[in-house]
């Protein structure tokens, strides 16, 4: 078993057991992937603040997401296809968060449904929602969310249409993944994965299929997918699901200071500085870059998160200097699932509250609650 020291160590093993068609799902940005790259290095650039001779005993970084108590400002981000990463992978993810004390948030487009999950684990989780042209299944499955008591409803407003993923279409990832005999050759050379999914009963897109008007089975759901996320989204429709839902919303997916003042006064509870990991508009400014102007302009009035580059504690402890009362982290647990199922997600969390935790009492603390701005190295965020 190889000695597992950091997020990196966790990708290359998922590189290494997982079809690559998954894997360059997971590990990949649209077009250039410039965004994808700008979230990462940005982190890279702000510089911490080290302080001795500080009292460093009995550090906490527990805190409070939309009112939940999580062991540190960390959730699972919503991943679509995260079951294909390994068999039953929602399910897995949704354990393993449940132990660690930190939300999980399961995507639309999940291969569990919300039902399969729910009936896995005993803690609340929370659903995210994409917006389709069909209101009558949308309004099915926030139905089925609440059936489910999930704690939150996470509303994803940055993917109206497809940004284009390059690797995606060279491998024909679709919804569902089109079985090529490279593709067929290569998971043949992955026997964990394959041994996985052939012990696990068989669960395919959940959430849409036999739900959504006209998707019975497998075959109807590509040209369903293709034709149903909703390029007219507006602000009027996010009024109508948070009547809807009647709980605890949060919005994915703000970039600019205008549409953070939209999103602080539709009620949401809070919102997720987010470019979807790069994945939507290349050439978007990186999430953690954009936090502070956001946290400036609404910080205020509604809880702001980010996600997007997170690939240690010490980015967590950044984005939180920089004022995000939560962080999201997608392929860091997708990268710990694919290399060691529920076991790999658990180690993940733990390499991040490890990170966190040391570099919190590096620059000086021993409470997350009174990290501020101080802990950064001026000039260089
Ligand atoms: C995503 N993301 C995403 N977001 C969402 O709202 N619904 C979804 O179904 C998906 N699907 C998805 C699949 C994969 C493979 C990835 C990597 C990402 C975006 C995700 O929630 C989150 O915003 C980013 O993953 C954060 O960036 P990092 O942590 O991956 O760098």
């Amino acid at each position: 078993m190889p000695i597992i020291t950091n997020i990196e160590d966790l990708r290359v093993l998922h590189q290494k057991r997982t079809p690559k068609m998954f894997y360059d799902y997971a590990d990949s940005g649209s077009w250039t992937e410039s965004t994808y790259r700008a979230n990462e290095s940005d982190f890279q650039k702000i510089k911490l603040r080290q302080r001795v001779a500080v009292n460093m005993i009995n550090r906490t970084t527990k805190t409070t997401m939309v009112g939940e108590e999580v062991a540190m400002p960390v959730a699972l981000a919503p991943t679509g296809l995260t079951g294909m990463q390994h068999a039953d992978g929602e399910i897995l993810a949704a354990k393993a968060a449940e132990k660690f004390g930190v939300p999980f948030c399961l995507s639309t487009m999940s291969i569990c449904s919300i039902e399969d999950v729910a009936e896995r684990t005993t803690k609340p989780f929370w659903f995210q929602l994409y917006v389709m042209k069909d209101r009558g299944f949308i309004e099915r499955l926030i139905e089925r969310a609440k059936a489910a008591k999930c704690s939150a409803l996470v509303l994803t407003l940055d993917l109206q249409i497809l940004g284009q993923r390059h690797k995606d279409l060279k491998n024909g990832l679709s919804a569902p993944p089109k079985l090529t005999i490279a593709n067929m050759i290569n998971m043949a050379t992955k026997p964990r994965w394959c041994l996985g999914m052939a012990m696990t009963p068989r669960r395919t897109f959940r959430n849409i299929v036999g739900h959504a008007t006209g998707v019975g089975n497998m075959s109807s759901l590509s040209s369903w997918t293709a034709e149903q996320f909703d390029p007219g989204l507006n602000w009027g429709d996010v009024e109508w699901i948070k009547k809807l839902w009647g709980g605890k919303l949060i919005i994915k997916g703000i970039l600019d200071e205008e549409d953070a003042r939209l999103a602080a006064n539709s009620g949401a509870d809070a919102l997720i500085v987010s470019n979807h990991g790069g994945r939507q508009l290349d050439g978007a400014i990186s999430s953690i870059k954009a936090l502070p102007g956001i946290v400036d302009a609404v910080g205020k009035d509604i809880e702001v998160w980010m996600d997007g580059g997170i690939r240690s504690g010490q980015d967590v402890l950044k984005a939180w200097a920089l004022g995000a009362r939560g962080t999201m982290i997608g392929r860091p647990f997708l990268y710990g699932l694919g290399a060691m199922g529920e076991a790999g997600v658990t180690k993940c969390l733990e390499l991040i509250h490890n990170e966190l935790d040391i570099t919190m009492a590096f620059t000086g603390h021993r409470d997350i609650q009174n990290v501020t701005k101080d802990i950064l190295y001026p000039g260089t965020f």
